[in-house]
């Protein structure tokens, strides 16, 4: 219900403001361009309000049939923008002059410039090395949240939001190392309410989406703000003291950056670049998560060779004995089946960026300034580069997989998702750690996925938890 609040506000006001912009304003930039083809939709709302009813998937494959298989404009989220489709359209995207840009509503709620420092950091803490130290601490995680949390055996369960907590946990235990209950709460409690505003018309006032997330995301930025001081104040009296402390996770490590005078970087600017990474790891990670839960808990054939997959490597293993870096390279089949589901419900719709110089794409010139999005919605239904789109088919990825630029959940370029090697390793040790633990039925047979900012099954994904050993509790085998 909270995603219509702002376009009812809207509703209310449409009679007088169309009046106001019909007659003060006509865009007409377009006659003389060369841009491609498209609708701008209504003045201010563009075309929000078919998004908000089509979903992305299909408000993207009903224009490319109406105007360009290649790219076509639209107006979202108050702004003009050119959609680039399909491989090449990815391809430019990917490998053209065009910088990061975010729309209103993004920049109001996360602040531009908190990605940037983290870029800046070089991403170690994403790097092969550092992730594979990452794993054990994954899989205990992951065995004490199937122990000890919500996921009762022989009973029903709504798996999302139990995924959704692992998620959160995992990024700010191995990030922050923080995992004290209470302080994990106060910042997951608002957290949720940022996210969920985060693509809302960007309308602030009392009521809408979009004026929550804002309370919220300054609510986050402010818990963050403490964790942040703290450790800091907690790393200035070792060193004092002379017991080292410094570099043991990504926050002490950022905590030692200096800025180009030398100084050191700013609690705030710290904080908020911890907020910006937070969303950008739990949020796509849990939708991975859940939406690999949901196919696996729908087809037994795909959940039985899983299963034979994980058997065999949790047999190969001295009990108690954690997973290591060598059992997540073996675990190919499982490895496909998540990017069947990445393929099939990507967890980012895409991303904005804006040209830097005037870009010539089929025909069409993009001026230099315009707004531009991919999304892997294009390419990944696409019949062309996968036979039977809708079909869930894993071995779509032996071999060689799909060709360049056709499967693109992690974006590419440049900017590609530093955290994708991170994100594989969380999915495969919660699944091996699920399906040997086990069998997954849904409760609700026809529960089904609708597009939010992220995928999200209606009724949470309730399934019914059948245990594999009935005498021993999950995970301990
Ligand atoms: C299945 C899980 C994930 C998916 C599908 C995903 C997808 C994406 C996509 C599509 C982008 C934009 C790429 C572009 O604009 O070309 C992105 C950017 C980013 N992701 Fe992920 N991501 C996932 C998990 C993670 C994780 C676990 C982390 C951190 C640990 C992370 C950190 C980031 C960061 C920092 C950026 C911004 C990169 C930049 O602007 O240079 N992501 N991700």
């Amino acid at each position: 219900m909270d995603i219509f609040i702002p376009y009812l506000f809207f509703l209310l006001l449409l009679p007088f403001s169309l009046y106001l912009i019909l007659f003060f304003h006509k865009d007409d930039s377009d006659d003389a361009s060369n841009l491609p083809p498209g609708s701008k939709g209504w003045p201010i709302l563009g075309e929000n309000v078919d998004l908000g009813l089509l979903g992305l998937s299909k408000f993207v494959r009903d224009r490319m049939e109406k105007y360009s298989h290649d790219v076509f404009q639209t107006s979202l989220l108050g702004e003009k923008v050119m959609i680039f489709c399909g491989a090449q359209g990815n391809k430019i995207i990917f490998t053209s002059d065009v910088a990061p840009w975010l729309p209103l509503s993004l920049q109001k709620v996360l602040l531009p410039d908190a990605l940037a420092m983290f870029r800046n950091f070089q991403y170690d803490t994403l790097k092969p090395e550092a992730l594979r130290q990452y794993i054990p601490v994954m899989d205990e995680m992951a065995r004490g949240q199937l122990a000890g949390g919500g996921w009762r055996p022989n009973s029903v369960v709504k798996a999302q939001p139990l995924i959704n907590k692992y998620t959160f946990e995992l990024s700010c235990r191995l990030f922050l190392n923080l995992v004290d209950p209470e302080r994990l709460r106060k910042l997951s409690d608002p957290f949720a309410k940022m996210r969920n505003g985060l693509l809302s018309l960007p309308i602030d006032l009392p009521g809408t989406a979009f004026h929550r997330a804002i309370k919220a995301g300054n609510m986050v930025r402010g818990e963050m703000l403490s964790i942040v001081g703290a450790r800091r104040k907690e790393m200035n009296m070792m060193v004092e003291e002379n017991k080292g402390g410094e570099g043991r996770d990504l926050l002490s490590k950022m905590l030692l950056l200096t800025d180009e005078d030398g100084k050191p970087v700013s609690d705030k600017k710290i904080a908020n670049c911890f907020v910006s990474l937070l969303l950008a790891s739990y949020d796509s990670t849990a939708a991975a998560l859940t939406s690999v839960v949901y196919f696996l808990a729908q087809l037994p054939h795909v959940y039985e060779l899983v299963l034979k997959e994980q058997m065999a490597i949790a047999k190969s293993k001295a009990p108690g004995e954690l997973l290591t870096w060598q059992d997540v390279e073996n675990m190919k089949y499982s490895w496909n089946v998540a990017r069947e589901t990445l393929r099939l419900v990507p967890p980012s719709p895409g991303t904005f960026r804006e040209a830097t110089t005037d870009i010539t794409f089929a025909g069409y010139t993009i001026p230099t300034g315009m707004k531009a999005l991919w999304t892997p919605h294009s390419s990944h239904s696409n019949p062309d580069y996968f036979p039977e789109p809708d079909k869930f088919d894993p071995s779509r990825f032996d071999g060689s997989g799909p060709p360049p630029y056709t499967f693109v959940p992690f974006g590419g370029g440049p900017r590609m998702c530093p955290g994708r090697v991170y994100a594989k390793l969380a999915i495969l040790v919660l699944m091996h750690n699920l399906v040997t633990s086990f069998r997954l039925e849904r409760a609700i047979p026809h529960e089904k996925m609708v597009l939010q900012v992220a995928p999200l099954p209606t009724h949470g994904l309730q399934l019914y938890l059948k245990p594999h050993y009935p005498n021993s509790s999950p995970a301990s085998h």
